[in-house]
């Protein structure tokens, strides 16, 4: 059974490890220990029994704006719903922190659009976004990540 909990500080070193082919792949972008340790609370990670098998973060921008971000779930365990059970639980952080818009650059367009994110004109992302992450990415500035964005919160004031 696949268990989803907060991590802690003693759990870096194994995402790190989980994610290192994707951050070779140029799928996600390399986070070291410090950065993950200050962020350590916007993520959500996937556990079966004692083996971490997949991860997401959530990260606000701004009062309104968060982003989901560094999701990976292990090779061999993807495709049984993980990814997708770590975007709702996302979505669901994001709603609970009272936030209006979830961002998301991705290559992986259908996965989010089955969750409602929609695409976006990359003109539209924020600087924020640009400022702290893709000017450290090795893609910057020719991104063909699609940007996509969810609506959340609506109801909140
Ligand atoms: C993207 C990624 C996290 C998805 O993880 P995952 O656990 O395979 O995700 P899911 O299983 O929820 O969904 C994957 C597919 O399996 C399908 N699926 C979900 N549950 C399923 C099940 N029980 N049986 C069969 N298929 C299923 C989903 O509908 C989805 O289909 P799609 O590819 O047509 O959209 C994973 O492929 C990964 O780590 N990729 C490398 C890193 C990366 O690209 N990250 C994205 C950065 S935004």
């Amino acid at each position: 059974m696949i268990t989803y909990i907060k991590p802690i500080i003693q759990d870096i070193q194994k995402m790190q490890q989980l994610v290192a082919q994707e951050v070779k792949n140029g799928n996600i972008l390399e986070r070291n220990s410090a950065e993950m340790a200050t962020t350590i609370r916007s993520y959500i990670v996937a556990y079966d029994g004692d083996v971490i098998v997949g991860f997401v973060a959530l990260h606000i921008h701004t009062i309104t704006l968060c982003e989901i971000r560094s999701l990976v779930v292990d090779e061999s365990y993807r495709n049984s719903g993980i990814g997708g059970e770590l975007i709702q639980r996302a979505i669901s952080e994001g709603n609970f922190y009272g936030l209006k818009t979830i961002l998301v650059l991705t290559y992986r367009q259908n996965l989010f659009e089955k969750f409602g994110f929609h695409v976006i004109a990359k003109e539209s992302i924020p600087e924020t976004k640009i400022w702290a992450d893709c000017i450290k990415c090795k893609h910057f500035p020719i991104c063909d990540e699609i940007a996509l964005t969810l609506n959340i919160g609506e109801n909140k004031e």
